[in-house]
């Protein structure tokens, strides 16, 4: 497949190069100075220009507490809503596949049980309701689309929460980690994964929702990581309401993987089995 990947810099994007590259496929990777998502003419002229059949896109606006900052909010509401609305009808139009991904953050997390992909939506911060724009702006579209809200992503190249705590481990001898928010933690290989196997199988188009397979709560995260590097590091335990930050985050991320395991054929590996991989071949 001849596919474009836009976002190649980030965390999932880094990584779904180098998985879609080892599957043999011609990637073309644009970057922000060819194709910046602001930029409207400049999205429906590098589809004009450019021989794809396949859009990935792993872009976003990322900073969850940021969303929350008023002069920043603007580029969330335009990277996440408005530029996913500009790809799909591109896609649509010229009769490309499209490939989005999205997040748990467009649910309350009041649900007690796992989150299905017919669950109703409702962000309880900015970055959550941009993702939603997106998602909404992108299936009015409708070109033929795997849509993926996936959760807690890992891997190479980006700031995220097991190089943080890792981090942490080495040099602190004590941390807290909230036990009242729980999730499926997602490794970016896994998630590129998935969505080449949609591709692969031709899979029913429509939402997925992806996450390694189990669950736990960030303490539960980060005292795997505790005994996977062997650190003596206290985890000790803490509520949302001690730490409070800019954005609101939903109590339950739960994802249910029935529609995504289907799909692919199996269930994603489990959460550990991903972590541990990470821990010793990546984040040495
Ligand atoms: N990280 C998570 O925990 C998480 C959880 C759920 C869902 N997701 C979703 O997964 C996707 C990938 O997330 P990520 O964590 O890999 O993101 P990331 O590391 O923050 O990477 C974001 C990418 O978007 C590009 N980008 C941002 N604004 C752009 C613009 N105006 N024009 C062109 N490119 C632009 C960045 O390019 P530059 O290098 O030029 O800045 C970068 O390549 C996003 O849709 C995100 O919402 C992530």
């Amino acid at each position: 497949m001849k596919i474009a990947l836009l976002g190649s810099t980030g965390m999932l994007g880094s990584k779904a190069l180098e998985v879609f590259k080892q599957s043999g496929h011609e990637i073309l990777t644009p970057l922000r100075s060819d194709l910046d998502l602001s930029n409207k003419d400049q999205i429906e002229n590098y589809f004009k220009n450019n021989s794809f059949e396949v859009l990935v896109n792993c872009t976003g606006y990322t900073q969850v507490d940021a969303c929350e900052d008023k002069e920043k909010a603007p580029m969330a509401w335009n990277v996440n809503g408005t530029a996913v609305g500009v790809l799909a009808r591109c896609c649509k139009s010229t009769g490309r596949v499209l490939v989005h991904f999205s997040t748990d953050y467009v649910f309350d997390g009041t649900k007690s049980e796992p989150y299905q992909e017919t669950d109703k939506t409702k962000p309880v911060n900015v970055y959550g309701q941009t993702k939603l724009e997106g998602e909404k702006l992108l299936q009015a579209a409708n070109p033929f689309y795997y849509l993926i809200r996936t959760s807690w992503v890992f891997g190479p190249n980006g700031p995220n929460f097991v190089k943080t705590i890792a981090g942490l481990l080495k040099t602190k001898p004590q941390i807290e980690v909230v036990t009242d928010q729980i999730g499926g933690p997602t490794y970016t290989g896994d998630l590129a994964g998935f969505a080449l196997e949609l591709l692969g199988r031709k899979a029913e188009a429509g939402l997925y929702h992806f996450a390694n397979d189990g669950y736990t709560s960030w303490n539960g995260f980060a005292q795997e990581i505790k005994v996977l590097t062997g650190s003596t590091c206290e985890v000790a335990p803490t509520l949302s309401e001690k730490f409070v930050r800019p954005a609101k985050r939903p109590a339950n991320s739960r994802f249910d993987l029935s529609k995504a395991s289907h799909a692919a054929g199996h269930r994603p590996r489990p959460w550990q089995e991903s972590l541990k991989d990470y821990l010793t071949k990546e984040l040495k």
